[in-house]
């Protein structure tokens, strides 16, 4: 069966013109890290590409560097660990595809990259997974293991519920409510399965501005130029 139909919620980032919520990009970065990243990996998104975005330089050269990446083959052929770089992609919480599948009860956690654009609903619907789980209704049985969660297409799904209300300490000061970091973390994978998306519409924009200056200036100029004529 196909899960419930997520209702469509006003995102700002959808609305012609608007750019994403930056701060709602960085607090949302924060609950990935927290929360999600313990299971899910992100493997489109490098460190560089926060810079600007949510984080500053130095504060997103200091997040890489928390990690260790194997490099190599150096000099003598050995590979090494050193600190992460802006260039380095996010972390992977599991080895391989065996090792995530153990750690999760035999479920796959998918890759966060591109899920706001793999799944039906997008980001309404991601939200209203991440705050929708209940109990199940009476005369269902959910299997050992599993849980309820009328958006999750078929109804139980590998993943428990994992937001609660003040999991996270925002440095910002926005309470940290259960709908308020399903909506941060939303907003981040949003951007992180688009992050061109604000170049394009400020190009957009650009483009429109533009054009607009020259459709004016070429009415002027021919009423200008056949002001002569009866
Ligand atoms: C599946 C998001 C945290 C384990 C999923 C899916 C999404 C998601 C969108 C895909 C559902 C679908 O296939 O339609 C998130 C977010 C998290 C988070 C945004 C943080 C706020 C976690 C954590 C764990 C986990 C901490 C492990 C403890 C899983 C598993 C699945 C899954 C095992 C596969 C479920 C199945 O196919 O039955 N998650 N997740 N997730 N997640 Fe998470």
């Amino acid at each position: 069966a196909d899960g419930l139909h997520a209702p469509v919620l006003p995102w700002d980032h959808k609305k012609p013109l608007a750019t994403f919520d930056h701060a709602a990009v960085r607090r949302g970065y924060q609950v990935y890290k927290e929360v999600c990243a313990a299971c899910h990996s992100l493997d489109r998104i490098a460190w560089r590409n926060l810079v600007g975005v949510s984080h500053t330089e130095n504060e997103v050269k200091a997040m890489a560097e928390e990690n260790e990446y194997t490099d190599g083959p150096n000099d003598v052929g050995d590979m090494f660990q050193r600190p992460g770089k802006l260039s380095d992609y996010m972390p992977r919480p599991y080895a391989n595809e065996e090792q995530a599948r153990a750690g999760n009860a035999g479920a796959l956690p998918p890759d966060l990259s591109l899920m706001i654009k793999a799944r039906h609903g997008g980001a309404d619907y991601v939200y209203s997974l991440l705050t929708g789980y209940q109990d199940p209704p009476a005369g269902i049985e959910i299997r050992e293991g599993l849980n309820f969660n009328p958006y999750f297409p078929g109804g139980a799904i590998g993943m428990a519920r994992v937001l609660y209300d003040g999991l996270v300490e925002y440095e910002d000061g926005t309470p940290a409510t259960t709908s308020q970091m399903a909506k941060d973390v939303t907003v981040f994978l949003s951007w992180a399965a688009e992050p061109e998306m604000d170049d394009r519409k400020k190009m957009g924009m650009k483009a429109v501005t533009m054009l607009a200056i020259l459709t004016g200036l070429s009415v002027y100029l021919k009423r200008h130029k056949w002001a002569s004529m009866k």
